[in-house]
């Protein structure tokens, strides 16, 4: 190519080049599961059939996820009540709306020592053999071609140090062997489903999880079809995100399976909450075979831990901090939509702090004042929650300077800062106050942290 030709063919290319970085930057994904996509993965939430017909729970759903796991629909309580009767008619309703939305589907699970009808655990070891086989073949096959991945077996291992199964009908009259031929069964059934082993508590290196480790290794080393490991990442104060969490991902997709994060849900509020998932998303990210994540609900309000508002929306579907943390660390960015936890729009990877503290200013027979004082740390902050824990059946029957929301308990009250009392210099303070009816208990409600944004 003559020298003049090159350099002109060179500009175009340039040009074309800034052209598709500057379009990429504009379309950055605004939502969960776009943003996921455009990094090889999914986002999926848990689904309970029951909520589907909630035009909020069913329009956050549609937006922002693109997976979906029946939270309880497909378990065998819900599937096969009663000997060889099936009953699909809840999971059948989450699988096409899945369907009708091009949201992948995790089936969620075939062999659990919980919510097992007490038929099976009544049966002897023969019986109890066949019964496994056949409760994994009529479900699988009812689903066959629409699932993506099957939790064949679910927590079959104890907590603790022991690294032993757990005792459940099928380790105490099957023993070990049960896990192994669940997942043949599986395999023969619907060969293009991956096939998972789900557990908690094994999400960082410990005695759990390398008890599933050298199963999975057993497994891959014999031929035992298994594809896939699932983590549940259910986490709070007590059980933290590991340290070791993405490493641990990893040894086990180096193993030659794939990992995926299935039931995820972190308790707390605010900076913290955000920064936990934005570090379980980068971890899933850093691993390539980690091929998608899942929540374990869509909004606080209907999360088996409601109280701990471990989700990324609230009960009023606002997105959180967390929510934005997610996104950001999927590569995607929000437009907005209902951002009910960050009222100040502040950066939640930032230093805002702030600090909390009670009194209880006036009392009388069946009612009582309290008021809570927010202070900014050293940094100015734009907002601020703080959580507050009331001993029923204590009720507020009015609060000022502040905006209330209660979980599903009612005990548990969440107070933002009102339109104005959110943006505080570093070290400043505001406060709210308000009545509580003692309805015959006295206690002073317990105070949760103070978070700032
Ligand atoms: O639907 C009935 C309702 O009719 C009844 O009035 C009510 C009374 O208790 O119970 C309702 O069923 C509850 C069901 O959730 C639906 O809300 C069950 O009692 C309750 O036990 C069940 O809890 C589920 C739990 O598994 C059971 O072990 C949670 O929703 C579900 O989120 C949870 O999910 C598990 C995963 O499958 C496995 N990993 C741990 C995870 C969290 O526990």
């Amino acid at each position: 190519m003559p020298r003049r030709a090159a350099q002109a063919f060179t500009a175009v290319l340039l040009a074309a080049s800034t052209v598709t970085a500057l379009s990429h930057t504009a379309a950055a994904a605004d939502s969960l599961g776009s943003a996921a996509a455009g990094k090889g993965r999914y986002f999926g939430t848990a689904v309970a059939a029951n909520h589907l017909g909630e035009s909020a729970y069913a329009g956050t759903l549609d937006r922002e996820f693109n997976q979906v796991t029946p939270e309880n629909e497909m378990k065998w309580d819900a599937t096969e009540g009663s000997r060889n009767t099936f009953t699909f008619g809840n999971a059948d309703q989450i699988v096409s709306h899945a369907q009708s939305q091009n949201m992948k589907v995790r089936g969620h699970t075939l062999v659990w020592h919980s919510q097992l009808p007490s038929w099976v655990s009544g049966l002897g070891a023969t019986d109890l053999r066949s019964a496994m086989n056949n409760h994994i073949t009529q479900v699988m096959q009812h689903y066959k071609g629409k699932i993506y991945a099957w939790d064949v077996v679910n927590e079959a291992y104890q907590d603790g140090s022991s690294g032993a199964l757990r005792s459940s009908p099928f380790a105490d009259k099957l023993g070990s062997g049960f896990i192994e031929e669940a997942f043949r069964t599986a395999r023969s059934v619907d060969p293009n489903a991956k096939l998972c082993y789900n557990d908690y508590n094994t999400d960082g290196v410990n005695a759990k999880s390398n008890a599933v480790y050298a199963m999975v290794k057993d497994f891959k080393s014999r031929g035992v079809p298994i594809d896939c490991v699932g983590f549940q990442s259910h986490f709070n104060s007590a059980s933290p995100v590991p340290s070791d969490y993405q490493a641990n991902l990893q040894r086990f997709a180096d193993l030659g399976v794939d990992v995926q994060i299935t039931e995820l849900d972190i308790e707390g509020s605010g900076t913290a909450q955000a920064n936990n998932y934005s570090n379980v998303v980068k971890a899933c990210l850093a691993v390539t075979r980690c091929t998608g994540l899942t929540v374990w609900g869509v909004t606080d309000k209907y999360s088996w831990r409601s109280s701990g508002t471990p989700l990324l929306f609230d009960s009023n579907y606002g997105k959180k901090p967390a929510y934005d943390a997610a996104l950001a660390a999927l590569g995607g960015s929000s437009t907005g939509g209902g951002d009910g936890g960050n009222p100040g729009g502040g950066n939640p990877g930032g230093n805002a702090t702030c600090t909390v503290s009670f009194a209880r200013t006036s009392d009388w027979n069946d009612g009582y004042n309290g008021e809570v004082t927010v202070k900014a740390g050293s940094a100015p902050i734009n907002g601020w929650t703080v959580t507050l824990t009331f001993a029923p059946p204590q009720k507020v029957a009015s609060l000022w300077n502040g905006t209330p929301s209660w979980d599903s308990s009612g005990n548990v009250m969440t107070v933002r800062a009102a339109s104005y009392n959110g943006s505080l210099a570093a070290g400043a303070s505001t406060s709210f106050g308000f009545t509580a009816a003692k309805n015959g208990n006295n206690s002073t409600p317990t105070l949760g942290a103070c978070t700032a944004s």
